[in-house]
Order: C-alpha cells, then structure tokens, then sequence
C-alpha cells in the first residue's frame, strides 16, 4: 500500500516519515493512495490488524492483540434517553484503553523509523500504552506525567512495564511541549497524537463499528482531550466511504469537562481554532488538556460530519460512571464516562431522535482509576467477624 504525509493546513507532501508537523506549522495527515481492500466487514474476528491493509507500516507489526472490543447494546440507557445505544468498550484493549490502537502503529513505526527510544507526554494513559508497547519491542520509554493529577492505576502501568516516568510540576499541555523540544534534542520517536501515524491505528475503531454493527451509525459520541482520537474516527468512517465499503457516515459528537473545554467553546462559537483554557481542572484527568495539540483536525471532524460538541460537569461525569457500571455492567473511568454523560446532555437539549443509534466509545478502563471510585462510591463497610455483625448490614 502506497501512502504520503501531507500538511492538512498547506497541502504540502513529505517523503520523510520522521516528521510530526509541517513547516507551516500545520498537522500532518497520512494519505492513504488508492489501494486493494484484503478484508471484509462481515463481523468477524474483529482486531487492528485485520485492517492491515489501510495501516501504513511495512513491517511485520509489533502487537499485543490489540481491538477487538466489545460493542454492547445498552437497553437501560437508551430507553431513558429514547434512541438505540451502544457503547464500544475500548477499556478491554490489552492496557486498558484505545490508545493500544495507535501504538502498535507507532511502535512499529518506531522500529521501521531505526529508533531505540520512544516518549510521549500523557495524562496517563499514552504513557501506560506507550510502555507496554516499547517493552515488547524493546525500545527505552520516558514519560512526562502531571505530577499529582494521573490516575493511580495508569502510573502503575508506566512503571512496571518499564518507563522512566517524570512527574513534572505543570500541567499536560506544558508536559507536551517539553516533551517536544526534549524529543527534538534527543531523537526519541515521539507518540503523542501528534504522531501522525498513531492515529491510523485509532480509526480502527470506526471499522469495526461497521464491521460490528453491520451499519453506519447516525451519531459516534466521545470524549475529548488531546483531540486525536475524535479525528482518527472521522478519518475511518471518511475511508471506508472513499473505498466504497459504507455510502453514509455518522455525526462526531465531542465532549469534554467543563472545566477543560476549549474544543466545546469553538464549535459553539462557530470558530475553526481553539483559545487555549489556561488552568484545565476535571476529576476526568484523561481529559484535563486546556490545549489540544489536534485541534484543528477535530473541529473539522465535527463541522463535515455536522456534528457538535458538548460540555458536562464532574457530576454528571461521576453519575453516568455509576450509571454504566450498575445499570449496564460496563466499568469506566470517568473520562470515558464523559461519552455517556454527553450523550444525556444531547437528549436533553433534543439533539436526538427517537429511531437514531448511537455509538458511544468508552475509552478507558474502571481500575485505572481507583481513587475516583472510592471518591464516588465511599470504602466498603468493615464489621467484626461474625454471621450477626454481617446481617446487621446487609
Ligand atoms: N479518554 C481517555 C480515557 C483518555 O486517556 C484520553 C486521552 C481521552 C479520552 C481523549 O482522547 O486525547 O484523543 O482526545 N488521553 C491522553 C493521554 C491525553 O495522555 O493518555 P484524545
């Protein structure tokens, strides 16, 4: 399969695969030329690779089974907000969240690139993904976290598989941009969604929602940080429409936390960029980014798929976690809880109507956050060690 990186703001093409943006400054696409579809969405052993031939590495990949998810139908929810719901759980990728899509692409381009070292910036759950994937290729692996603000499960996953993890006094967005220049000096391959490639293992995800489904969803609903993950989709769906395998394509609805909106403001000011949020804060921390580096890919997602973006609060946040958890027996974390909370947020405002299905993705898994659980649910009961101590409580 022949491809090209191109500029999405200039046009310009690179020969070169080791660049993360244009000259201008503007975000690099992978343009995937006109090629031989090897598979079929028949709704079979569902998997990244499966879609090998529209993944533009070279080399064999280096994998740990990664995709596949589930895609459950959720009665519950979707009688409550009057429309057919399922939600795609990414949380049982081999980490624990979507990100393992885009790095079994962007490790392997690591190998193919000659590089020995990886290292991205994270609000934890890249850094974990990016580990895992570097210890299995064996490359070195830095990270640069928020210090204080990643979830506790994600900083495990970072050490044991190896990382040198650096908590850093800032926020995401500065982590990212020090993780740039850090990149620059030292010629570590860099896997945030900058990474061009790391987001063609993320649309995967929009072919097995067909593939799964058997249909194009009317709405894709999602939460959104960094923005990659919104516009990887849009360029799946986009895809399989070009390759004549789907003739419609579904609305992308963004959300994000009140308090780390900026994408939310632009699409309801009508605005093609973001004014940065300077000081983000969400009890989502997967998702408390001020600054997303894929902006203007994201907001061309939501304008061409007339689609929007909402905001929702930390309760509503924690409600819809509980929600899912008990209602449907899908646990999230509360980043990924945001797709649902957002989704309520729809019905309420009437953005839904009562024959449309809608797919929301949950991005993460429960046990990457523990701490939001406790915080959500209180620590269990403790009682002395007899059969009358139990029943008092039950
Ligand atoms: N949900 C979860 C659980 C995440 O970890 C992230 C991003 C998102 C949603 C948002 O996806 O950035 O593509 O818009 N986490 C990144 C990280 C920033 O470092 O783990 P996005």
């Amino acid at each position: 399969m022949e491809y090209s990186l191109v500029c999405i703001e200039c046009g310009r093409e690179y020969e070169r695969e080791d660049v993360y943006t244009c000259e201008c400054g503007g975000l690099l696409e992978v343009r995937i030329d006109d090629t031989e579809i090897d598979f079929r969405l028949d709704g079979k052993e569902l998997r990244v690779w499966k879609y090998g031939c529209l993944l533009p590495v070279k080399i064999e990949p280096i994998s740990l089974k990664e995709g596949g998810t589930p895609l459950y139908e959720c009665d519950r929810i979707g009688k409550e907000v009057g429309c057919k719901v399922f939600v795609k759980h990414e949380g049982a990728n081999p980490s624990g969240s979507f990100k393992d899509r885009g790095m079994t692409v962007g490790v392997t381009k690591a190998i193919e690139l000659g590089k020995s070292a990886v290292a991205c910036a994270s609000t934890g759950n890249t850094s974990a993904s990016m580990a895992m994937y570097a210890a299995k290729a064996g490359l070195m692996a830095y990270v640069l976290l928020p210090a204080g603000k990643v979830a506790l499960g994600k900083v495990a996953q970072a050490l044991m598989h190896g990382a040198k993890v650096i908590g850093i006094k800032g926020n995401f967005d500065q982590a990212l941009a020090l993780v740039r220049q850090i990149c620059a000096m030292q010629g570590f391959y860099l896997l945030n969604s900058v990474n061009p490639f790391r987001l063609e293992g993320q649309k995967t995800i929009a072919y097995e929602i067909v593939d799964e489904l058997g249909f194009v969803p009317d709405k894709v609903v999602l939460p959104v940080g960094n923005a990659g993950n919104i516009s990887a989709i849009w360029k799946g769906f986009k895809e399989l429409k070009r390759f004549g395998l789907i003739d419609s394509l579904p609305k992308m609805i963004g959300v994000q936390a009140e308090g780390a909106n900026p994408i939310y403001k632009a699409v309801k000011e009508k605005k093609d960029d973001i004014e940065p949020v300077l000081n983000p804060e969400t009890i989502a921390t997967a998702i408390r980014i001020g600054q997303p580096v894929n902006a203007r890919k994201a907001l061309r997602a939501i304008y061409e798929s007339k689609g929007t973006a909402v905001q929702v609060s930390d309760e509503d946040i924690t409600k819809a976690q509980k929600d899912l958890a008990s209602k449907e027996g899908i646990g999230v974390e509360p980043a990924s809880a945001a797709s649902i909370a957002g989704l309520r947020k729809l019905a309420e405002n009437g953005e839904i109507e009562r024959d449309e299905t809608v797919v929301c993705i949950t991005t993460g898994h429960l046990l990457k956050d523990p701490e939001a659980v406790l915080r959500a649910c209180g620590k269990p009961i403790e009682v002395e060690p007899s059969v009358e101590a139990i029943l008092k409580v039950l």
